[in-house]
């Protein structure tokens, strides 16, 4: 490749060989380390798929049991990260911002020595922070994680203040698997650039949470609980879809940029949140198939030469809602998940690093005369 060949976006570049995920866009397939994700999210503990992704291989039973143990014993944050957060939430800071600020400490009050640990620190501390912050937002006291639960578990225990039903750990720990990885998308590869400098993996998680806040990224399953929530209410989904694609809006949770298939995680956590609904005896998922099914007929209507098919966005709203995670916290509920993908890729780059570095075409001005300071007129 010559180095005006520009590729805007990097979009279609491959830079980096890697074990982790492989997401086939035209088959509607992804597989994470190996495994279908339809098979490694509902049979897998979030401890299981971490462990798989950091060693590429399942863990035994002691294996499995210590790993567990050892995140348990990294999830606490010290007083001055609480003082943040209380400042944050007493301000009224987006969530994802309290949660890089929150991130950032990290390395503060655990032990970070290697990379392994950084890693660990990560994923285990970050629904600390999540639960913390929230817990100040709506005036609660927060309450310090429960070594005794799992990941999952004692993630909606330090945001509730109460333990959770198994139905209700297992729905958290299917998506936390489900979003676990997805190829090097922007977060992803924020986190690779950051430690193929030879940086360490909590400046990675810090740049990865940055990169996942912005819109283009996590930011769609927030419009599609209201979408649902609204029809939920009126009870007329045609006519909701009608009048947003009539408004010349998009209709949030379908369509994708690489699927052009029902994206296969919408398939996973549709399975999910149905169980989860039926468990809690919520009508919400009757609404929720109705209006998808409405939906993909109108669409299909709408753009004929187009397929546009439901992705992982409606569904994470779906079970998400179902779990009682406030609609602020969706984007933060995704970081909690993706962060065991950040940290692997940050593990499989610093094993064959290579500086990345990239170059751009230069299209400024050429042979400027140095004018001095008191004689510039500004143009
Ligand atoms: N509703 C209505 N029309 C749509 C939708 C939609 N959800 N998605 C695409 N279209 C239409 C576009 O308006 C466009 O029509 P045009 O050719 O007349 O202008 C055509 O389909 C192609 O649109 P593109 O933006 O080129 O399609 P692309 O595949 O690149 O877009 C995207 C993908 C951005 C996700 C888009 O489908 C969209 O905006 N969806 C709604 C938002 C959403 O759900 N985002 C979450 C995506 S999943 C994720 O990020 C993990």
């Amino acid at each position: 490749m010559t180095p005006t060949e520009i590729r805007p976006g990097l979009e279609g570049l491959t830079v980096a060989e890697t074990r982790l995920s492989d997401v086939d866009g035209e088959a509607g397939e992804l597989v994470i380390a190996g495994f279908p994700v339809e098979t490694l999210a509902r049979k897998a503990s979030f401890e299981e798929t971490l462990f798989l992704l950091w060693n590429d291989r399942l863990p035994t039973q002691d294996e499995h049991a210590a790993l567990r143990k050892d995140l348990a014993a990294r999830r606490s944050i010290g007083p001055e990260v609480r003082a943040i957060l209380e400042r944050a939430a007493g301000e009224d800071v987006p969530a994802m911002d309290a949660l890089r600020m929150g991130v950032a400490a990290a390395s503060m009050d655990a032990e970070v020595a290697d990379h392994q640990a950084q890693a660990r620190r990560a994923v285990a501390v970050l629904p600390t922070i999540v639960g913390t912050y929230w817990r100040y937002r709506e005036g609660a006291e927060p309450v310090a994680p429960r070594s005794d639960l799992g990941h999952a578990a004692n993630a909606l225990y330090v945001l509730t203040g109460e333990s959770p039903a198994d139905h209700e750990s297992r729905g958290l720990e299917t998506y936390l698997n489900t979003v676990v990885d997805h190829g090097l998308n922007a977060s992803t590869f924020t986190a690779r650039t950051v430690v193929s400098t030879k940086s360490d993996v909590i400046s990675a998680v810090t740049g990865a949470v940055g990169a996942l806040k912005g819109p283009l990224h996590g930011g769609a399953p927030g419009p599609v609980l209201e979408d649902l929530l609204a029809v939920h209410e009126t009870g007329d989904p045609a006519g909701h879809v009608r009048e947003t694609l009539a408004a010349g809006d998009r209709l949030m949770g379908f369509g994708h940029r690489v699927y052009r298939v029902r994206d296969p995680r919408a398939a996973v956590l549709s399975a999910a949140a149905e169980a989860f609904f039926a468990e809690a005896e919520d009508d919400f998922f009757q609404t929720v198939e109705t209006y998808e099914r409405v939906a993909l007929d109108l669409l299909a209507e709408h753009k004929p030469d187009r397929d546009l098919e439901t992705n992982v966005e409606f569904y994470t709203a779906t079970i998400l809602h179902g779990l009682e995670i406030p609609r602020d916290l969706f984007t933060a509920a995704f970081a909690m998940g993706r962060v065991g993908g950040w940290t692997a890729h940050c593990l499989e780059q610093l094993a064959d690093n290579r500086l990345i570095r990239p170059v751009g075409h230069y299209v400024g001005a050429e042979d400027r005369p140095w004018i001095p300071r008191d004689e510039r007129t500004g143009n």
